[in-house]
């Protein structure tokens, strides 16, 4: 079987024995996008428009806020976001702005404390618990840190990802060195974490979330610890996997990546969306900026 990046479009029910509820978002709550743009770019919103009434979003945060029980303030305070299918945004804000917080939240990890936040129209906080390692095969995570396992190579780190979901051994032997190629990778299957630099470590951070081919890929501060030539090839190869449908979140402080990139940006400020905009720019107020690693 030749690997295939699924598309945005194709059916979204991997965890066929979970009885879930298939709840309609709540459009009306969402701060609408368009607003945002600029009279020069009413056709791009235009088409926008066409299109958010065409397809249901793929992760939809409706009025969530988040008070850990430790803080003084609220993670996250009545945020609403819609992602569609597809759709590649890059998640910005100053450090302690909320942005992991909702990464955590699309992976399960952690629950809104008011409001809810629905994957293909379902209310994540439902999922039963056994349910949760078949709900998160739909999302790709890739950190800072890699989190390689250092005893073994890039092939047996890839592989164990599948391994883990007991797929057959030929199954495993033939869809590993495709990922490999995918990611330029496929002359270094052998090396250890420890034998690869930090950008090639990330490539097979990318290529162990892309066997799985989930719908969308969260990657938080992915590049954080590279140089620009390889947070360039990580953001390259973030942009291709999704020119193949799949989604693309990426939370980071890197302005120039953002900026060059021309991509939805939505900007958080103390937990609240201050900015969501087609084609944005990385902007943070000028105290929030000063405050920024960037
Ligand atoms: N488990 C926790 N318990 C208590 N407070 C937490 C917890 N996790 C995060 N916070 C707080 O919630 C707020 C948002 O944190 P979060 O990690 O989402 O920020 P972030 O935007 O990802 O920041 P960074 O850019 O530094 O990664 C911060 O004030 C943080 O201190
Ligand atoms: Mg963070």
């Amino acid at each position: 079987m030749k690997y295939t990046i699924r598309k945005a479009t194709e059916s979204t029910s991997t965890e066929k024995n979970a009885p879930m509820d298939i709840a309609a978002p709540k459009r009306n709550k969402v701060p609408r996008r368009e607003k945002f743009v600029t009279e020069t770019e009413t056709s791009f919103a235009e088409t926008e428009r066409f299109v958010d009434l065409a397809v249901a979003p793929i992760i939809f945060f409706e009025d969530v806020s988040k008070q850990y029980p430790s803080a003084a303030s609220p993670a996250l305070d009545e945020v609403s976001l819609e992602v569609l299918p597809g759709e590649f945004i890059f998640l910005v804000g100053a450090s302690g702005a909320g942005k992991s917080t909702m990464l955590k939240m699309i992976l399960a990890e952690e629950v809104p404390s008011q409001g809810r936040v629905l994957f293909d129209g379902r209310d994540i906080s439902t999922i039963n618990r056994k349910h949760l390692p078949y709900y998160r095969r739909n999302i790709g995570t890739v950190f800072q840190d890699f989190k390689l396992l250092p005893q073994k190579t890039a092939f047996e780190n890839i592989a164990y990802a599948l391994e883990v979901y007991g797929k057959p051994t030929e199954e495993i032997l033939e869809e590993v060195p495709q990922i490999l190629e995918i990611v330029d990778l496929d002359d270094k299957a052998g090396r250890y974490p420890r034998e690869l630099s930090g950008g090639e470590q990330q490539r097979v951070a990318i290529a162990r979330a892309l066997i799985l081919q989930p719908k969308v890929i969260i990657a938080d501060e992915s590049t954080g610890n590279l140089d620009p030539r390889s947070a360039d090839e990580i953001l390259d190869l973030l942009l291709e996997i999704n020119a193949l449908g799949t989604t693309v979140i990426f939370a980071t402080h890197n302005q120039s990546l953002v900026d060059k990139t021309n991509k939805r940006v939505v900007t958080l400020d103390h937990g609240r969306i201050i900015r969501d905009e087609q084609g944005g720019k990385y902007h943070l107020p000028e105290k929030r900026r000063r405050e920024a690693i960037v």
